[in-house]
């Protein structure tokens, strides 16, 4: 079964959003197979952003992915990569389409709300970051 890291983001999850953004996740049909709250330290971001480091927005996407704790999610289903990237919505919420994560609870193109792996290559190696075989059941 294939699976993505989502990452509910600092503003979501303290606006107590969590449940709002799961849900539409389940109800889209994937399951769980992995959850925690947890505080983005700047080693971890280095880790997880690493392909954005030196970039313009890197040093605003790393202070606010540290503000405050976040959840962690490995999500599983078909398609689970693709179709988790389509109900979150475009980066910039002011281009999401209705009905997405971002157009529902995301502000602005840093307090976006959710990060989901772009591709295969990506979920396999964002997922060991955040967890580890012990912590997935499915
Ligand atoms: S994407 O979805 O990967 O194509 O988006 P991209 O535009 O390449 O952005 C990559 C990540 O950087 C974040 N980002 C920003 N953070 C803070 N401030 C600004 N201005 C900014 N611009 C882009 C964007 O939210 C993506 O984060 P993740 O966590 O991967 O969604």
């Amino acid at each position: 079964m294939q699976k993505t890291l989502v990452l509910i983001k600092p503003d979501a999850f303290g606006k107590n959003h969590s449940g709002d953004i799961i849900k539409l996740y389940e109800d889209a049909g994937f399951k769980v197979v992995a959850a925690k709250v947890m505080r983005m330290t700047p080693e971890l971001a280095a880790k997880h952003y690493v392909e954005h480091i030196g970039r313009p927005y890197y040093s605003a996407l790393v202070e606010f992915m540290t503000s405050a704790p976040l959840m962690a999610l490995v999500l599983a289903g078909d398609d689970v990569i693709k179709r988790v990237r389509e109900l979150n919505g475009a980066t910039n919420p002011a281009e999401a389409s209705e009905g997405t994560v971002r157009k529902l609870y995301a502000e602005d193109k840093t307090k976006n709300a959710v990060h989901a792996s772009d591709s295969e290559a990506s979920a396999a190696r964002e997922i060991p970051i955040f967890f580890s075989a012990c912590e997935m059941f499915d």
